[in-house]
């Protein structure tokens, strides 16, 4: 049970709930549970699910609670927030495949029930606009998770906060975190969810740990609300927007 540990609230004037705990697992804790909740409380929610190491604990989890029977996603309808592009759904870094693997396989998510970004499409405009209209019909929750040029999905600084899913060039900031330092052969370019697309969500969980994550958080949430920062879209709505972050980002916030 979370209510036993230590929990603090950041408060931010635009930003409804901004959640600390004292340490990476905790916040894991905190934030699969929210997701668990809200699956509990209506089993064929619609959620948008982002990939990325943030992401990996913290979908481990919500399996953990699969497996114990205390959550059941099997009516649940499963987004995808991101892929490379063009990539395959086989390659080692897919989105696809990784949501495959750690969320759609162990939380029983039927194949009917996941929409995915196919990253072998010929057309990769048409693909984002198909896939635009299947996001369109509602998504409850849209999980995200906050990267390079403090980036949501793959939309990069000047993004337009009214953009729709598109194929994205990723900034070389992007580039040089998956290429040298994550050592992988993906392409520069993905299909993202645009930031309208992503602000449409019913309610928006952004996960974020470490000093990092906090540094982009700074700028997202104190610095000025524009398309140079993506993620300060977010405080367009937010009242619906919860954020769990761990101390080492929060003690960059409040620095
Ligand atoms: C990636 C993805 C995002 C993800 C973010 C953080 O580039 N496009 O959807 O939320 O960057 O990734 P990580 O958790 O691996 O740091």
């Amino acid at each position: 049970m979370i209510e036993s540990v230590f929990m603090n609230k950041i408060i931010h004037p635009e930003i409804s709930d901004i959640i600390v705990l004292p340490n990476q697992i905790e916040a894991v804790k905190a934030s699969s549970r929210k997701i668990i909740e809200a699956v509990q409380k209506n089993h064929e929610v619609s959620i948008t699910y982002a990939t990325g190491n943030t992401m990996i604990p913290v979908y481990a989890e919500l399996a953990k609670a699969v497996k114990a029977k205390e959550v059941d996603f099997s009516n649940t309808k499963a987004f995808h927030l991101d892929e490379y592009y063009p990539y395959s759904p086989q390659g080692e870094f897919s989105f696809v495949r990784f949501l495959n693997e750690k969320v759609f396989i162990p939380l029983n998510i039927p194949e009917s029930n996941r929409n995915l970004l196919d990253g072998t499409a010929k057309d990769g405009y048409n693909e984002a606009k198909r896939y635009d209209a299947l996001v369109s019909r509602g998504i409850d929750i849209a999980i995200l998770g906050i990267g390079p040029g403090e980036h949501i999905g793959f939309n990069e600084r000047n993004t337009p906060f009214d953009s729709r899913t598109h194929l994205a060039q990723l900034s070389d900031e992007t580039v040089y975190r998956d290429q040298v330092e994550r050592g992988q052969d993906t392409p520069g370019k993905a299909l993202t969810q645009g930031i309208g697309t992503i602000l449409e969500a019913k309610s928006i969980l952004m996960i974020a740990y470490g000093e990092n994550k906090g540094k982009y958080l700074k700028n997202a949430l104190y610095g000025e609300i524009t398309p140079y920062s993506p993620a300060s879209a977010l405080r367009l709505v937010g009242d619906k927007v919860c954020i769990v972050i761990d101390k080492r980002a929060a003690d960059i916030l409040v620095d």
